[in-house]
C-alpha cells in the first residue's frame, strides 16, 4: 500500500464508509482502489493513469476524456482533488449534472492540496461539506448533489486570450480550460521561448507537453506547410490545443501520451516546455524520460528547442543525450535550451 499515493492510502483506511453505494472515481491515480471499493465507474483525463486502469480494472466502466461520461449506474462519487481550485469547481458541476439530488459527492486530498478550504468554493448545487476523515497526510470530506444542473457542456468553459505574433495580421487566439497550465493566459517562460525560435519553413514538428497549443500554433501560423503533432498526458489540455487550432484555422495531429512513445516516430524539430510536477509533487521522471529519449525522435540535424526554469537540470542531460547543449536566451527566471541531432 506504500506505494499508492497519501490520498488513496487514507481511502483505502476508511474504505468501510465507502462501501454503501455504487461509486464513480475521478481522477484516482491508484486502480488498486478498486479491488476494495464497490467502483463501477471511472472517469479520468490523465492518460497515463487512464492506461494503468485499463489494464488493471476490467470490470469498471471507463471514460477517458475532458467531459463526463454521459450517464453512470453509479450512486455516488469519490474525487481525488485536483491541484487546481477551478478543475474542481469544473468536476463539482459535472457531477451534479451526472448525480441524482442527494447523491455523495466524497472529496479526498493532501492536506496541502487546498482541500481543507475548498468548501469554501462551493455553489449552492452542493451541501455545506463535512470533514469524514483524517490520516497519511490528507483529508478525506463529503458533501451532496443539492441540485442537479440541467445542463451540462465542458465548450461553456473554454477562456480565451490573444497573444500578438510578429510577422502576422491578427494575434493568436488561445483557447484554454480550467487544469490546463497557465490557465487562462500564457506562461512567461513559453512566451520567452516564442521570442527565439526560428522560423522553420517546413517539416514536421512536436510539440511535447503541448498544453493549449500555443508553441505549435504560433510556428504553423510563420509556416502552413510545417505539420505538427500536439503531445499532452492530459485530455483536457488537448481539448484546448483542439480548439485553439480551430480558433486559428489550423490542423494538426493530437495525441494523448505520458511521455514519448516509439510508434511516434521521428521529427526534424521538437519543441517543449516540459513539466517537472505530478499532481502536487515535484517530478523530475518526466524530463528525464523525455530528454533520456528524445534524441532517437529526432532525424539527423533535427533540432529541440526548450525552455525551463533555469533550475532545473535538464542542461546536463541534453548534453548526455546530445553530446552538447546550446544556452540560447535565459533571463532571471528562465533560460531556453537549444540542441542539434548530429548522428
Ligand atoms: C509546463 S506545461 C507546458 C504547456 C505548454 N507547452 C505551454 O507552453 O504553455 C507542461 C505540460 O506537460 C503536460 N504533461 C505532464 N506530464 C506529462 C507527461 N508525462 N507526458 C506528456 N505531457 C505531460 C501537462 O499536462 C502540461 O500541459
Amino acid at each position: 500500500m506504500k506505494h499508492l499515493s497519501l490520498p488513496s492510502q487514507l481511502v483505502i483506511r476508511q474504505h468501510e464508509r465507502l462501501t454503501q453505494q455504487s461509486l464513480l472515481v475521478v481522477n484516482a491515480p491508484d486502480p488498486e482502489v478498486a479491488d476494495i471499493l464497490p467502483v463501477v465507474a471511472h472517469w479520468q483525463w490523465h492518460a497515463g493513469y487512464a492506461e494503468r486502469w485499463q489494464h488493471q480494472q476490467h470490470e469498471v466502466a471507463h471514460h477517458f476524456d475532458v467531459a463526463p461520461p454521459a450517464t453512470t449506474t453509479a450512486e455516488a462519487a469519490l474525487v481525488w482533488l485536483p491541484k487546481e481550485k477551478q478543475l474542481t469547481l469544473y468536476v463539482l458541476d459535472a457531477l451534479c449534472h451526472l448525480l441524482p439530488p442527494g447523491a455523495p459527492i466524497w472529496l479526498v486530498g493532501e492536506n496541502r492540496s487546498g482541500i481543507k478550504s475548498i468548501h469554501k468554493q462551493f455553489t449552492d448545487a452542493v451541501a455545506p461539506s463535512q470533514k469524514v476523515a483524517v490520516g497519511c497526510h490528507s483529508l478525506l470530506i463529503c458533501t451532496q448533489v443539492v441540485q442537479s444542473t440541467k445542463h451540462f457542456d465542458y465548450q461553456s468553459y473554454f477562456e480565451y486570450c490573444e497573444l500578438p505574433q510578429p510577422g502576422q495580421d491578427t494575434p493568436l487566439q488561445l483557447a484554454s480550460l480550467p487544469g490546463v497550465f497557465a490557465f487562462p493566459g500564457i506562461d512567461a517562460g513559453s512566451a520567452m521561448l516564442l521570442q527565439h525560435l526560428p522560423h522553420w519553413q517546413q517539416g514536421q514538428v512536436l510539440d511535447f507537453a503541448c498544453g493549449h497549443g500555443v508553441l505549435g500554433a504560433w510556428l504553423n501560423r510563420q509556416a502552413p506547410a510545417l505539420q505538427i503533432t500536439y503531445l499532452d498526458v492530459s485530455a483536457i489540455a488537448l481539448a484546448a490545443t483542439k480548439r485553439t487550432l480551430a480558433l486559428n484555422q489550423l490542423q494538426g495531429d493530437c495525441v494523448a501520451s505520458e511521455g514519448l512513445q516509439t510508434s511516434l516516430g521521428k521529427f526534424d524539430y521538437v519543441v517543449s516546455h516540459p513539466p517537472f510536477h505530478t499532481g502536487l509533487a515535484t517530478d523530475y521522471v518526466i524530463g528525464q524520460q523525455f530528454l533520456g529519449q528524445v534524441a532517437q525522435h529526432l532525424r539527423k540535424n533535427g533540432e529541440l528547442w526548450l525552455v525551463a526554469n533555469r533550475f532545473l537540470p535538464w542542461p546536463e542531460l541534453i548534453e548526455q543525450a546530445f553530446g552538447h547543449c546550446e544556452r540560447v536566451a535565459e533571463d532571471n527566471k528562465f533560460a531556453v535550451y537549444r540542441a542539434q541531432q548530429r548522428s
